[in-house]
């Protein structure tokens, strides 16, 4: 699938190993996710579009290139993917932010919504949709789905981690978005958690249970 991107970069390999690490604690884990972010970040937003405009140095007048357009939204699904959140935006200070709220079923892993709050003219905006674990592919699908219904249609999705079933129904259900992946992992398990994966990442981030 060439609309899946997995990232290779040994920065990005040797922060997700020190993520998986049990004894990594919630400090540590919170600065890494933020970090990885940003670090993926700069490979998803590389054809962000841009536009010369007229800048004075202090030796002469140049054309120099800036990000044209409407501003990005950044859209980290609650509440695991808020920890991606302050990694992309400090590559784009200027990003609008907004929030889906979605809960995996214990039983059944079936996302539940319980909160979506889009910047206004989402169809103009690149929407960058964070999460770090995609498992099943029913949360991200869910998100994709709420952003896409209220005009969304330029959308990527960044994960830090995902199962190979959940990023196969994933791109079945959003063909045309884009998914950045940090690590594509073995499999899930009886109980929907990827292998070997990092465990519940909101637990970790937000230290939790
Ligand atoms: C986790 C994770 C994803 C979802 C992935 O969130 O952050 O949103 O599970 O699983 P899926 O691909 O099978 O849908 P969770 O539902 O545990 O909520 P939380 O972030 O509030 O802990
Ligand atoms: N959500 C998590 O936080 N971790 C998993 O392994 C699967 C879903």
């Amino acid at each position: 699938m060439n609309n899946v991107i997995e990232m290779t970069h040994p920065l990005i390999k040797h922060k997700i190993s020190r993520l998986r690490d049990k004894n990594t604690g919630t400090a540590e884990f919170r600065a890494l996710v933020e970090e990885i972010a940003m670090l993926m970040g700069y490979e998803a937003l590389k054809d962000l579009p841009t536009e010369n405009v007229e800048i004075e140095t202090p030796i002469e007048k140049c054309q120099s290139p800036v990000i044209a357009g409407k501003n990005l939204a950044i859209v980290p699904i609650l509440r695991a993917g808020l920890g991606m959140v302050n990694g992309l935006s400090a590559l784009v200070p200027t990003a609008k932010i907004g929030h889906i709220g979605l809960y995996r079923d214990e039983e059944t892993h079936e996302p539940h919504e319980y909160y979506c709050k889009l910047p206004d003219h989402i169809d103009e905006r690149l929407v960058v949709v964070t999460d770090p674990m995609l498992a099943t592919g029913g949360s991200a699908i869910a998100a994709v789905d709420f952003i896409k219904q209220r005009g969304g249609r330029n959308i990527k999705f960044m994960a830090i981690i995902g199962a190979p079933v959940g990023i196969e129904k994933l791109m079945a259900a959003h063909p045309d978005i884009t998914l950045y992946i940090g690590n594509i992992d073995r499999e899930l398990n009886e109980n929907a958690y990827i292998c070997p994966g990092l465990g519940d990442a909101g637990d970790r981030i937000f230290g939790t249970k």
